[in-house]
């Protein structure tokens, strides 16, 4: 090799020293999110927070509120949409109306209030094991923890990927248990050409600020069925049925005008919301192609994504690096990755007390929990970006020895 291809060469291999763990500034001068807000048009949102103030009508049931509900049945294509102040408060309301009690069987694998909305009503959850592929409830451990005491199951859409509604179905109509799905995640994603959100007894969204389509907080319960509707809304509102009647134990779940005005604005920019993040995926996808060991998680063709996250499943054995060492490589970049739904919900208190042999039937969610990463995505993400987070994770990997040493010398 004469001495100028070997300079050449050098220059191109990845430098270990690049990297921020090793003392140089970070990448990014400005911390990355993953999670950061998309906000549409702001003449649009100020319009209608003036309109608001005009009509001095802020919230219980005001009109932005029954347009936004009208414009998401329509776009998922279901006959009732419930507004309300997040989608925590909206899965309570679900099981109290539904009727659940005793145990309800949940994914592990899920953020954690899918599990407190059971518990904070005295409803056991039953942590049940995912599929290693999908990351959601696998129907043949769903059947195995029904119990005389089950009274239903809810499937979590995770990452907008739906759980596999059709095995669900089978079995809560032969078990006679409700089914149930939490959503959140899967705004404008399809199951089967179907828009999520008519599956099941309901479907709650959650438009919090991190999600890809937002009403600042907010959620909603989606359903086929008149009575549930009528029953849900009544609970939302304290249980009122008139000015003067009350009927059921209800609680305040109230969306607000000015999440409502946020969420119609939100839904006039949704189709750039997905674009970008679909760029961004597919970009990642491209970037991440060639690293060992770094698997971005698919989404899949046949269906409509919303690609809000960006899963990697990092496998210690291929890439030379645990999932919590690139971690805390892209830390150091600025680069905010994160790991969901880490320790997993079995592992967190009061559960992990509760439940103290539960890993036991657990073991995909323990291995998934251990290696799944979110990197950041979303509007605030641009193409240069995601290839300089591309870049550093390709460097790391490459460089795994030496990345490994630093760790252990500097934690
Ligand atoms: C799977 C899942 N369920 C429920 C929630 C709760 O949503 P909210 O923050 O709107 O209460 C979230 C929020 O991140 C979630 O990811």
């Amino acid at each position: 090799m004469t001495g100028e291809t070997a300079m050449f060469e050098a220059a191109l291999k990845p430098q270990l020293q690049d990297l921020a763990i090793f003392g140089r500034a970070p990448a990014f001068a400005e911390a990355l999110h993953v999670g950061r807000p998309n906000v549409g048009s702001r003449e649009r949102l100020l319009e209608r927070i003036n309109d608001m103030l005009d009509r001095n009508w802020l919230t219980n049931d005001g009109p932005f509120v029954r347009e936004f509900e009208k414009r998401i049945a329509q776009f998922v294509g279901v006959r009732h949409c419930i507004a309300m102040c997040n989608a925590t408060v909206s899965l309570e309301i679900a099981i109290r109306a539904l009727g659940l009690t005793g145990e309800v069987i949940v994914p592990s694998f899920t953020f954690i209030a899918t599990a407190h909305a059971l518990q904070w009503q005295e409803i056991t959850p039953v942590f049940c094991d995912i599929d290693s592929k999908t990351h959601t409830l696998d129907p043949a451990q769903v059947e195995k923890m029904i119990t005389p005491r089950t009274t239903g199951i809810i499937g979590v859409h995770t990452w907008g990927r739906a759980c596999d509604i059709d095995g669900l179905e089978e079995i809560a109509h032969r078990r006679n248990v409700q089914l149930l799905f939490d959503a959140a995640h899967a705004f404008g994603c399809s199951y089967r050409d179907r828009l999520i959100g008519g599956f099941g007894s309901c479907e709650v969204l959650s438009f919090h600020a991190t999600k890809f389509f937002n009403s600042f907080e907010g959620g909603a319960v989606l359903t086929n069925d008149d009575s549930l509707a009528e029953k849900i809304r009544l609970m939302r509102n304290f249980g009122f049925h008139g000015y003067d009647r009350v009927i059921y134990i209800g609680t305040n779940g109230k969306m607000t005008e000015v999440c409502a005005a946020m969420g119609l604005t939100s839904l006039e920019s949704i189709e750039t919301f997905v674009e970008i993040n679909r760029r961004n995926y597919d970009d990642y996808r491209r970037g991440l192609a060639d690293v060992p060991g770094v698997n971005l998680l698919a989404y899949d063709e046949r269906e409509q994504s919303n690609y809000q996250y960006i899963v990697c499943e990092v496998d210690e054995a291929a890439a030379g690096l645990t999932r919590d060492e690139l971690v805390q490589v892209l830390t150091a970049e600025n680069v905010l990755a994160r790991r969901y739904f880490f320790p997993g919900c079995h592992q967190m208190e009061p559960y992990r007390s509760y439940f103290p042999h539960a890993h036991l039937v657990l073991p995909e969610t323990e291995k998934l929990c251990r290696r799944v990463m979110l990197l950041p995505t979303g509007t605030a993400i641009n193409r240069d970006t995601v290839s300089q987070v591309c870049r550093i994770i390709g460097i790391a990997v490459a460089q795994a020895a030496g990345v490994k040493a630093q760790l252990a010398k500097t934690h």
